[in-house]
């Protein structure tokens, strides 16, 4: 299965594709995970998009456009992917449509703004990719990762500031992709619900008629 995972910044998409990705045995492809790891390498591309991701403003689409095209090329994909965080704007669902990808669903995790600003100010995360909430999703041992022993950390774009830029950012140019993938007739939306486990299952729910179409 095809799934495009869509939702305001910290609506739970990473949360729920890391759970999706399990079930499914699919790979997720989350853009801010490749963005951030190559700003932490120093690389090219983490130099480029650094002051995007800093300020809470889209990368260029040309830029995340080819990693995408990149992912998509390599075997893993060949059986099912999740897309994370992309598109995240008109171009980019364009260039994916032209770059003849097929996607069976696009899922969109709701969630009211006042909601995000509270999880992403609880939000621990961990180099090893794991996510927390200091109230919600507490690790074992406060600060200190349970898959892998690190100490957790606040992400940078998590301040409270930057937090208001990515919503306005969502607003103007993710959102208008509910539009754009309701009329191609393969657009769910699921309710953001209090504890993850509830989220999941209205998200597996949501899933399963696009399961015996793929
Ligand atoms: P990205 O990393 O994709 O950030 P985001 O979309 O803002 O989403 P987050 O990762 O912050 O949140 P999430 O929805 O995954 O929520 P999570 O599961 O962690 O992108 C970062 C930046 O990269 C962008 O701002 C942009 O600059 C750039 N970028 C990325 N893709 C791009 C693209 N395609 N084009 C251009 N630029 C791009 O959950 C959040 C918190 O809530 C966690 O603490 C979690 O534990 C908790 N939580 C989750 N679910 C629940 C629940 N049900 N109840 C209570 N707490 C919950």
């Amino acid at each position: 299965m095809n799934i495009i995972l869509m939702g305001a910044p910290g609506a739970g998409k990473g949360t729920q594709s890391a759970r999706i990705s399990e079930k499914y045995q699919i790979p997720a492809i989350a853009t801010g995970d490749i963005l951030r790891g190559a700003m932490k390498a120093g690389t090219e591309l983490g130099k480029a998009a650094k002051s995007y991701v800093d300020a809470g403003q889209l990368v260029p689409d040309s830029v995340v456009i080819g990693i995408i095209k990149e992912y998509l090329a390599t075997d893993n994909c060949k059986n099912g992917f999740i897309l994370d965080g992309f598109p995240r704007s008109i171009p980019q669902a364009e260039a994916l449509d032209e770059m003849g990808v097929q996607i069976d669903v696009v899922l969109s995790i709701e969630v009211a703004d006042e909601k995000i600003i509270e999880r992403m100010s609880g939000r621990r995360v961990c180099s090893c990719g794991a996510s927390y909430h200091v109230v919600y999703i507490p690790p074992k041992k406060e600060d200190v990762c349970d898959k892998c022993g690190a100490a957790l950390y606040v992400r940078a774009d998590d301040a409270a500031e930057t937090v208001k830029n990515r919503l306005d950012t969502f607003h103007a140019q993710t959102e208008p992709l509910k539009e754009y993938y309701s009329k191609k007739g393969i657009l769910v939306t699921v309710e953001g619900q209090e504890e993850v486990a509830d989220t999941t299952a209205l998200v597996f729910k949501a899933l399963a008629p696009f399961e015996a179409q793929a």
